[in-house]
């Protein structure tokens, strides 16, 4: 199927998700792959709270489909840390465009494009917003900038870090070594990882930073993915 222009990203030309079931494809592989319902629940019923990782925000679809899944898991008084980096971000339209038509609950869309509206895209460095609903309380923390400088600023330890910086063809900077190290260096002793890239030295950098990783099979029009968990005690 040719890819619908408005997903496209010209500037790596690449898209920035699948054209069909990119709600889906986003569940399976990030949110149910990593167990990260059940285990955001367990530290919501210990009173803690739960942190993830992103590196590109891009329309935030990984977040949409995360509160989708936290509703449909029936979650109440979470409290997650969505920590992201976007270097180019995308305008308020650009993402309504990107979003719509997905299919999840359109509230969640709505939550997300309402507090990405209140973010000034246009100044450097992280920004905070708050996205509520019954599921409990997303803290959105979205660094404008590059991913390493995300990386090394972040204030604290992820348990599940989404990566989603385009295919290593296309952006070999978002797979390089010194970023991942970064990224282990930031993740929580049993973080889980995942990834639809499955190219060999983005494994082997994973491997480097701390994680032990296993291929998986992908999604739709994906062969493989690669999902691990952080072996060290950062
Ligand atoms: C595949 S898209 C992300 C899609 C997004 N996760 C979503 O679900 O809507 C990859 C994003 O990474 C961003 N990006 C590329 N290189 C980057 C870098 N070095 N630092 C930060 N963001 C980068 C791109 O601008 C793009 O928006």
């Amino acid at each position: 199927m040719d890819t619908p222009k408005h997903l496209l990203n010209d500037r790596y030309d690449d898209r920035y998700f699948d054209v069909v079931n990119a709600i889906q494809e986003a569940k399976q592989l990030h949110i149910e792959g990593a167990c990260v319902i059940d285990r955001l629940a367990a530290a919501a019923a210990a009173g803690g709270k739960f942190r993830i990782g992103e590196t590109g925000f891009g329309a935030g679809r990984l977040l949409v489909a995360l509160m989708d899944s936290l509703e449909a898991g029936g979650v109440a008084g979470a409290e997650v840390d969505y920590c992201s980096v976007e270097l180019y971000p995308v305008s308020i339209e650009k993402m309504r465009l990107l979003l719509g038509g997905l299919d999840c609950r359109p509230r969640h869309i709505e939550n997300l494009t309402d507090a990405y509206s209140r973010i000034d895209t246009s100044v450097p460095g992280w920004h905070r917003a708050v996205l509520s609903g019954d599921f409990g309380v997303i803290n959105l923390r979205l660094f404008i900038g590059e991913a390493l400088d995300m990386a090394v600023t972040l204030d604290d330890y992820c348990d599940a870090w989404f990566l989603d910086g385009h295919a290593p063809s296309k952006n070999p900077e978002m797979w390089r070594a010194e970023l991942l190290s970064a990224i282990g260096a930031k993740s929580a002793a049993g973080a889980t990882v995942t990834t639809f890239t499955a190219a060999g030295y983005v494994r082997r950098n994973l491997i480097a930073a701390g994680f032990c990783v296993q291929r998986v099979p992908g999604y739709g029009g994906k062969k493989e993915a690669l999902k691990g968990v952080f072996l060290g005690n950062s």
